[in-house]
């Protein structure tokens, strides 16, 4: 029992190494509403990060797998049916039926956007960057912050150096987060102080725009965090209630035979 013990602190001991650890690296650590077993995610913030994603972002990024609807989903942005119909219908999709471009349905997706000088799909991409490596594989640290994709977003969009280069017609920006490209991408900075103005006076430094827009990737990746946490706790509930009536019956049940001297 006391080896378990002392193996368990070294092992939180260890985690919480990792944690420091990552801090100095390129990836920041950034503490998010949704992390942790009770974290979820923060309505205002999901907003923002909406109305940053749509008004820069959107330009060069889809998000195909994302249904608008899901716009209006509690635990999300939770947008009102009026407020999801006219944010679809802003955004014209084509339709081979009618053979000309319509307005979208809540139904519909984000749009699809390919060709030159657009970024990939950002549909999954919280879920598809890792931030963070905990030391020795151990993955504690993932365990405490998560895996680090939004962390990974943030530090992308606020990494940039200033540095610029042309390379066969294209033009790559110094972003040593970027390791993908050795520290150069094709992405402009995109987020500077003042880039999106919000109606209630959130704070709009580049830095509070790339987290509020990291968190809203985040969501888009994994809507149903929220949900998932919740069936978690009451699935956990319920084995404590079960392990307590185990315990007693377990008692009553070789209550006759305790205390009985062995012949
Ligand atoms: C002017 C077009 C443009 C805009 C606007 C833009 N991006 Fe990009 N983005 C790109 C391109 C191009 C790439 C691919 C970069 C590369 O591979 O070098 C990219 C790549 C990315 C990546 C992927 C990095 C990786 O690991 O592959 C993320 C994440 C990203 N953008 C997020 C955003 C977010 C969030 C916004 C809005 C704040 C945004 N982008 C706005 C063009 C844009």
């Amino acid at each position: 029992m006391r080896k378990l013990a002392i193996s368990a602190v070294s092992a939180l001991a260890l985690g919480a190494g990792a944690a420091m650890a990552s801090e100095g690296g390129a990836v920041h650590d950034v503490n998010f509403s949704f992390e942790g077993p009770y974290g979820t995610y923060d309505q205002a913030q999901l907003r923002r990060g909406l109305q940053v994603f749509t008004e820069i972002c959107s330009a060069c990024h889809g998000m195909k797998f994302v249904p608008i609807r899901s716009l209006g989903d509690e635990g999300g942005p939770n947008l009102s049916s009026d407020e999801v119909r006219a944010y679809a219908e802003n955004l014209s999709i084509f339709d081979p039926e009618l053979d000309e471009d319509r307005p979208r349905k809540p139904t519909d997706m984000f749009p699809t956007v390919t060709g030159d000088g657009m970024g990939p799909d950002l549909s999954v991409m919280a879920k598809a960057r890792a931030g963070f490596h905990g030391p020795y594989g151990t993955g504690i640290s993932q365990f405490f912050n998560g895996i680090g994709g939004p962390e990974y977003i943030y530090s992308i969009l606020t990494g940039y150096n200033g540095e610029e280069k042309e390379e066969a017609g294209t033009l790559y920006y110094g972003n040593p987060t970027f390791t993908a490209g050795n520290g150069w991408i094709a992405m402009p900075q995109m987020l500077t102080d003042e880039a999106v103005e919000f109606e209630d006076g959130s704070p709009n430094d580049a830095k509070s725009l790339a987290k509020d827009v990291a968190a809203f990737l985040m969501w888009a990746a994994e809507p149903k965090l929220n949900a998932r946490k919740e069936a978690g706790y009451i699935s956990v509930g319920m084995l404590i209630i079960l392990s307590v009536l185990l315990y007693f019956t377990n008692k009553a049940l070789w209550a006759p035979h305790k205390g009985k001297k062995a012949v």
